[in-house]
């Protein structure tokens, strides 16, 4: 089953939108196999954030992920990580639907609460790089046979 890494950032935990936002994905049906609150050190920071590391705002992506605990996930799920980057919403708040978390939280491109991986290769760098392998749990999820 296709895993992703979702990360609450230091706005939305700051916010008390974590809560909230789990609760979209549990909904949903995906599975959690890992989560923890944690601060990014600027070394994951920019591994993290490798592919825009020539771009003007990377600097400040980067002051702005090591600025205070973030809430890092793993989940699971069929087609995961597209799921959830629809349930995330567009990059640019002011593009993103309502009924999607960016949509309807956040104001700011530069602080849009929530990051989701982009494809399944992304899920396992950016996964290794914020956890270790012990840290996700496998477990059965009960609803499964309703949602598959
Ligand atoms: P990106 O990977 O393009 O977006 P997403 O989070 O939707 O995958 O960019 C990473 C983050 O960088 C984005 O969430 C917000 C920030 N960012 C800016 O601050 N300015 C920009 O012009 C872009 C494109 C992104
Ligand atoms: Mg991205």
């Amino acid at each position: 089953m296709e895993k992703t890494f979702l990360m609450v950032k230091p706005d939305g935990v700051q916010r008390g939108l974590i809560g909230e936002i789990v609760t979209r994905f549990e909904k949903k049906g995906l599975k959690l196999l890992a989560g923890k609150i944690m601060v990014v050190t600027e070394e994951q920071a920019k591994t993290h954030y490798i592919e825009h590391e020539s771009k003007p705002f990377f600097g400040s992506l980067i002051s702005y992920i090591t600025s205070g605990p973030v809430f890092a996930m793993v989940w699971e799920g069929k087609d995961s990580v597209a799921l959830t980057r629809s349930m995330i919403g567009a990059t640019k708040p002011t593009d993103a639907a309502p009924g999607t978390i960016r949509g309807d939280y956040a104001v700011e491109m530069s602080r849009n609460l929530i990051h989701g991986s982009d494809s399944v290769e992304s899920a396992e760098r950016e996964i290794a790089n914020m956890f270790k392998a012990d840290e996700l749990v496998s477990y059965e999820q009960a609803t499964a046979k309703w949602l598959y």
